[in-house]
């Protein structure tokens, strides 16, 4: 029966204290956590006061106490190992049960440091670091926290079950990083002891990492607009401090910045390189004008409709992808450098192709696509030019206006209307109208019509300039040449009197001298003294005088009078021979017409006569010329002059001293026209007569012949005596006549002979004798009809 009471106590009180605790003790607090050297106090208690009869802290004996609650207190605690046990006795139960006690003892220090290692770290090395805890209990319940700065990175707990104070060390391994250099590291010593009391934890001083580490770029090429803000920024961090190197063609001076100004860019690359003692880096800036890294080749399409057109978008740095957009003829995004957009027949007015590329670009550049200028042309259907409300023929100085109709010409921006006459351009139109299809143009041209332009070909040309990316020469298309026609009124040009050449038509005054003009060309019509003179008839020297010439056509009538005098070419009139008296003013036998009055020159055996003044003498006659000239001729007429003139005596020897019985020949020889009477008379009879040359003969003279002749000369216009004298010498006075004569003879030749040696002894020079002149034979000088 009790066996069974106590198991059904014992099976309650478990019940009523848990399944760990079949003794109904309870400690109050339930368990002791106390710092080593503290003091503590528990009460123990049963949780069934009713069936308890004794309580002790010593053990099951006479010191248990008949109480409900007992308590205990330790003043210091010394003892790491100490046991604290409660006993309880009742008729339903004996059991004890011991006082949960913890001793704990805070770390006396914490320290981090590194194992084997010292100075600073090198990035993407493993270092060991270690954290030292001295004198810890219970070193189960610690934990060491691993921190960089506040951030927990790992924590280590022990299994030692060692209730007294050991020095503990825990370790981590690190990877440098670059994140890391400048970081402070600690480690924390915990005592987690559940509910207990709050235990302060114990952190080591920091540790401050260096952690070299080489340059690393976060973009290795960038793209660049160039503006005056924009800089080259190559800073980047590194430790140690790294240093720059700039490479580009267009750097003038090397420069080891980490920053390039703006004022030293131009477009191109450059690579900068830093470089420390880890390592080294290199970045490539891309200067660009433009604003998107690729190059549109060409830059501007110009394309007729329906032809083909191909331009390239080439990278020129490298990228993620690149293609054309547009509504024909688009590409797939590749990642080659060149891409290009290609429709074979473009039927497209306004496509806007563009070419986008995905790159690495530096911050604040907008997204990147260029667009393709396109200019889609067609060349007008027809050109064509016709007259605004107007047709026929114009009148000279009235308005009118031209139009030129294009068809069908994009884009008419581009276009230009050209008027041109002839090949002179007149002037153009242009059009500011924008838009890209084809339309119809119209340009008009303003002309007052002048007598010049008649026949004149106008032409309007249609030209499209689309630049220098258009094709050359530029196209064009050009009308039919409009030829037009200008009516004006006859104008007599030119009024002045005419001097025609006989054998001239009245008709060809006009043809050679442009005098009369008009459109249509005016009919003409002569008039001399208001009655009509047929024109075609040739004009003679008799049809000078003053005529009315008059014009007329549709448009009006005009007239005026001219003076026409008619020339022609000398006319002489001469007789075959004529007679003229000597000493007589001479006048032309001829008479000389002419119009220019023609001149007139006199020729004898081939020389000029001064024909004016010319008296003529008794021995001019001959053959004569005379030759008239004016503008239109030259006449020559020949004839002979017969000079009519009185006898003239030839001369011949008159004085004769003879000695008797000489013989003697008298001679007399005149000229007369016409021929004259001649004979010889000696004192005072005829005693010979004759014609031209008498002669007369003495024979065996004796003193009788001695005497005066005289030869008698006559005809109509005079009568000529010359007289003759003969003497008969004696011949005694002769014989010293004669030995005179010598003697002087030989004493003039002695003189000249020593004239002679003495002077050629003087000048030793040589002279000729010249010989005696010859004498010719002249008609004696006549005194004229007496
Ligand atoms: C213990 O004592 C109580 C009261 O004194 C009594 O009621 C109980 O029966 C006893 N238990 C046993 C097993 O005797
Ligand atoms: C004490 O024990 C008695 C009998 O065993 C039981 O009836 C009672 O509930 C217990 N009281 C406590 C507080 O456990
Ligand atoms: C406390 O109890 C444990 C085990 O129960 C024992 O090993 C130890 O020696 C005791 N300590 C003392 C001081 O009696
Ligand atoms: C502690 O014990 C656990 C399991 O028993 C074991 O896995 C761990 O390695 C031990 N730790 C140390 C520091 O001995
Ligand atoms: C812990 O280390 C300290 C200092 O090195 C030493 O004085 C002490 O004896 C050590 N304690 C233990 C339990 O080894
Ligand atoms: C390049 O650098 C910019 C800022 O400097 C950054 O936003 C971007 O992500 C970087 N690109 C790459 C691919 O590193
Ligand atoms: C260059 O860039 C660095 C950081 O990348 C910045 O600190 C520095 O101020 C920049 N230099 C200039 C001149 O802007
Ligand atoms: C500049 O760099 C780009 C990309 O690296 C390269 O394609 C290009 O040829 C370079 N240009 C020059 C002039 O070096
Ligand atoms: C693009 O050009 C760069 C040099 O400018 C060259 O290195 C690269 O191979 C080219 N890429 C292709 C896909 O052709
Ligand atoms: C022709 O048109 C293009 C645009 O299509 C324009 O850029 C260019 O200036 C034009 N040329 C002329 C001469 O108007
Ligand atoms: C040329 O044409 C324009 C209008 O198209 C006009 O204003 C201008 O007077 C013309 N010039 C001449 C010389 O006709
Ligand atoms: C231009 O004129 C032609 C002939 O008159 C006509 O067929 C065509 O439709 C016109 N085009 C436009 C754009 O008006």
């Amino acid at each position: 029966m009790l066996l069974l009471q106590e198991l059904i106590c014992i099976l309650l009180i478990s019940l009523a204290h848990g399944v760990h605790d079949s003794c109904p003790i309870m400690f109050d607090p339930p368990d002791v956590v106390v710092e080593f050297g503290a003091s503590f106090s528990v009460n123990c208690s049963s949780t069934n006061v009713t069936h308890q009869f004794g309580l002790s802290w010593e053990g099951p004996d006479d010191t248990m106490e008949n109480t409900e609650e007992i308590i205990r207190s330790v003043d210091k605690v010394t003892d790491w190992e100490m046991n604290k046990t409660c006993f309880m006795y009742s008729n339903e139960t004996k059991c004890s049960q011991d006082l949960p006690i913890t001793i704990y003892k805070t770390p006396d220090n914490v320290s981090i440091s590194f194992v084997n290692h010292s100075g600073p770290m090198i990035e993407g090395n493993q270092y060991e670091l270690k954290c030292d805890i001295q004198n810890v209990a219970p070193v189960q319940d610690l934990t060491v926290k691993w921190y960089k700065g506040q951030t927990l990175l790992d924590q280590t707990t022990f299994n030692d079950t060692s209730k007294t104070p050991v020095n503990e060390t825990a370790t981590l391994l690190i990877t440098a990083d670059r994140a890391d250099d400048g970081a402070q590291y600690r480690c924390e010593a915990e005592l987690d002891l559940g509910d207990g009391p709050q235990i302060p934890i114990i952190s080591s001083e920091p540790l401050s990492f260096e952690v070299h580490y080489k340059p690393k770029h976060s973009n290795l090429t960038v793209f660049i607009i160039k503006n005056n803000e924009v800089m080259l920024n190559c800073t980047v961090k590194a430790n140690p401090t790294p240093t720059y190197t700039w490479h580009s063609e267009h750097l003038k001076e090397k420069s080891s910045s980490s920053v390039l100004p703006s004022s030293t860019l131009s477009p191109g690359n450059y690579t900068c390189t830093t470089e420390n003692s880890v390592g080294r880096d290199s970045k490539v800036f891309i200067v660009s004008d433009s604003e998107c890294p690729v190059q549109i080749i060409p830059q501007r399409a110009v394309v007729e409709y329906g032809s083909s057109v191909a331009v390239d978008c080439r990278a020129l740095i490298p990228h993620d992808g690149m293609a054309w957009e547009a509504d024909e003829g688009g590409t797939e995004k590749t990642s080659a450098n060149v891409t290009t957009w290609n429709v074979s027949n473009l039927r497209e007015w306004e496509i806007k192709p563009y070419c986008y590329i995905n790159y690495i670009k530096i911050a604040n550049t907008p997204p990147c696509e260029v667009q393709l200028p396109v200019t889609v042309y067609k060349t007008p259907d027809n050109v064509s030019i016709s007259f605004v409300n107007h047709r026929g023929p114009m009148i000279e100085g009235k308005q009118y206006e031209l139009q030129c109709d294009v068809q069908d010409v994009a884009p008419v921006q581009n276009l230009t209307v050209k008027w041109y006459k002839g090949q002179t351009l007149l002037n153009q139109t242009t059009y500011t109208d924008t838009i890209k299809t084809p339309v119809n143009e119209t340009a008009t041209l303003l002309i007052t019509a002048d007598r010049a332009d008649d026949g004149a070909q106008y032409r309007c040309e249609a030209e499209l300039d689309l630049g220098a990316e258009g094709p050359q020469p530029l196209p064009k298309r050009t009308s039919e040449p409009f030829s037009i026609t200008v009516y004006y009124a006859p104008e007599i040009q030119s009024c002045n009197s005419w001097s025609p050449l006989k054998g001239t038509s009245l008709d060809s005054l006009h043809l050679n001298v442009y005098s009369v003009v008009g459109n249509p060309h005016p009919n003409i019509s002569w008039s001399l003294n208001s009655s009509p003179v047929n024109s075609s008839r040739n004009l003679t020297e008799n049809d000078s005088g003053q005529y009315k010439i008059t014009a007329t056509n549709v448009l009006n009538v005009s007239s005026c009078f001219i003076n026409i005098k008619v020339q022609y070419p000398p006319e002489l009139k001469c007789n075959e021979s004529y007679k003229v008296k000597e000493n007589t003013l001479f006048q032309f036998p001829c008479t000389a017409n002419g119009l220019p009055k023609p001149e007139l020159s006199l020729y004898k055996n081939g020389k000029v006569i001064q024909h004016e003044f010319f008296k003529p003498s008794w021995n001019d006659s001959g053959l004569y010329q005379l030759i008239t000239r004016n503008q239109h001729g030259t006449v020559n007429s020949t004839f002979t002059v017969n000079i009519l003139h009185a006898p003239v005596f030839y001369s011949s020897q008159e004085n004769f001293v003879v000695g008797e019985n000489s013989n003697i020949t008298l001679e007399c020889s005149s000229s007369g026209n016409p021929e004259p009477e001649m004979w010889w008379s000696f004192k005072n009879k005829n005693i010979s007569t004759g014609r031209r040359h008498i002669t007369f003969n003495i024979g065996r003279a004796t003193s009788t012949n001695a005497g005066n002749y005289t030869c008698v000369a006559t005809n109509e216009f005079g009568r000529r005596v010359k007289s003759f004298v003969v003497e008969i010498r004696d011949d005694s006075s002769n014989y010293i006549l004669f030995v005179v004569l010598i003697l002087l003879v030989l004493l003039i030749l002695f003189i000249i002979v020593v004239i002679f040696l003495r002077r050629r002894n003087k000048l030793r020079g040589r002279y000729e004798i010249q010989s005696a002149k010859q004498y010719e034979m002249r008609p004696l000088s006549n005194g004229g009809p007496e």
